[in-house]
């Protein structure tokens, strides 16, 4: 039986982490085979930092201000990721845009996760978007990276309905449920080789 080695995944973050944080447990269960090889985040208080460090993965700051624009920014940041060996990028609550440098360095390897159902309410605030819309139905999109926001190829999506009393918080409490069942599973689908991309089209292997 040949087994496949554990897909080499770096984890980018901002804050909280939890997304970081259920991608660790499913690792960790068994259910991806999947190592996190860095966790990096642009946030140096990011509470994300504490939860690789408490599961002994490497976490390495990279600070917007020591850079002057985008494009070098992430010209380091590709550095870093190619010295980690990185095959698949998560941007796990990632609050910068990447550009054309990162988006070409991992072609069709690098995925985030957006609180709506895309391609509904991109950018900031989707949970206040959706509310403000008066839609019935919102939830999570995970995608593709490409140069736009919010804007790649669509991998997993999950919908959640929206209670006539909710506010942006008990929204987002309710969509980061979904998110954190499906970001694992779009990454143990990476890990088992079944994502084929072909042009807006993500094709998932039975
Ligand atoms: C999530 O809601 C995700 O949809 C968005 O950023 C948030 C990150 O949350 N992209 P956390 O840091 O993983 O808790």
């Amino acid at each position: 039986m040949i087994t496949q080695s554990p897909l080499k995944l770096a984890v980018l973050v901002s804050g909280n982490g939890s997304n970081l944080q259920a991608i660790i447990d499913a690792i960790e269960a068994g259910s991806i085979n999947a190592r996190i090889t860095c966790v990096v985040s642009n946030n140096p208080d990011a509470f994300a930092l504490k939860r690789a460090i408490k599961h002994g993965v490497t976490t390495v700051i990279h600070q917007n201000q020591n850079f002057s624009n985008r494009r070098e920014y992430d010209s380091a940041l590709v550095q870093i990721l190619k010295d980690h060996e990185v095959e698949l990028v998560i941007l796990a609550g990632f609050m910068r845009l990447l550009s054309e440098i990162m988006v070409n360095a991992f072609p069709h390897a690098i995925v985030n996760i957006h609180p709506a159902l895309l391609p509904a309410f991109p950018g900031l605030h989707a949970q206040k978007q959706a509310l403000d819309y008066g839609v019935r139905y919102s939830g999570c999109t995970v995608h593709l990276v490409d140069c736009g926001t919010d804007t790649g190829p669509i991998i997993l999506q999950a919908v959640v309905p929206i209670e006539h009393n909710d506010t942006e918080e008990t929204l987002s409490a309710r969509i980061q449920r979904e998110e954190h069942r499906c970001f694992p599973e779009a990454i143990r689908l990476f890990a088992d080789g079944k994502i084929q991309v072909n042009g807006r089209h993500v094709h998932i292997s039975p």
